[in-house]
């Protein structure tokens, strides 16, 4: 007889056990490679969310020149300015003056093309908007009689410079005026800074255009 030893080993038998077969995916997908899918998804996200202006059409234009969107960015402080006081005139002005800049009749003169406006020094305009305006006014030969509130607790005087230059400044209107700095805005505040009620136009009409 054979000693048990010599038995030939098959797989399977006697404590050989064949490797456990594998379900799923053969290749397992490693756990760095979906921490770096994920952590570039974010990112890219992120970065068409800063980058990407919302697909704004303001700046994706179809067929829109790199150069027409550069003129719409503004670049000079002249032009910063005016941006800023078209912001402060839709806010505090236009409700009377209204969007076009032409007034109500009989209520809200114009500022378009308003002879108050349109003259060589803010002198007057500052103290308007600081002080606020009231009783018989002329505006280009019309009467208005009527009352503007005062804003200097309101605006400051980047504010009032800014608005004053839009307004002066403002072509589709009509008006060809000089720009207004803060610096004329707080001389006039300051020299004015006891006035507690509005002028009169017979009041401004007294003091010079500029100093
Ligand atoms: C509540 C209405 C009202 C608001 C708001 C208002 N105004 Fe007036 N504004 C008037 C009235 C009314 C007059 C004329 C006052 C009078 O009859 O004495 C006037 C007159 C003027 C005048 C001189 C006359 C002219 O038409 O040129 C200027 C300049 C002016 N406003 C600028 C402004 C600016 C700038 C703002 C915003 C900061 C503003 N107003 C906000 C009602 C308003």
């Amino acid at each position: 007889m054979k000693p048990v030893s010599s038995i030939p080993k098959v797989a399977g038998a006697a404590g050989v056990e064949p490797p456990e077969p594998k379900t799923g995916n053969a290749i397992q997908t490693p756990m760095w490679f979906i921490a770096l899918l994920g952590i570039s998804l974010y990112w890219g996200t992120m970065y068409l969310d800063r980058n990407g202006g919302g697909y704004n059409p303001l700046v994706f234009n179809r067929g829109e020149r790199m150069a027409d969107v550069e003129a719409r960015v503004p670049k000079s402080d002249a032009d910063l300015l005016v941006a800023q006081g078209r912001k402060v005139y839709d806010i505090y002005c236009k409700a009377c003056h209204q969007p076009n800049g032409r007034g109500v009749p009989n209520q809200f003169p114009p500022l378009a093309e308003s002879d108050w406006v349109n003259v060589d020094g803010a002198n007057r305009l500052i103290r308007i908007v600081l002080h606020g305006l009231g009783g018989p006014i002329s505006v280009n030969g019309v009467e208005y009689n009527n009352v503007m509130l005062p804003w200097r607790d309101q605006l400051s005087d980047d504010d009032i410079a800014a608005v004053l230059t839009f307004v002066r400044g403002n072509k589709e209107w009509g008006n060809h005026s000089g720009p207004v700095t803060a610096a004329e805005v707080k001389k006039v505040r300051e020299a004015t800074a006891s006035r507690d009620s509005n002028w009169t136009a017979a009041e401004l009409l007294a003091i010079p255009l500029k100093d």
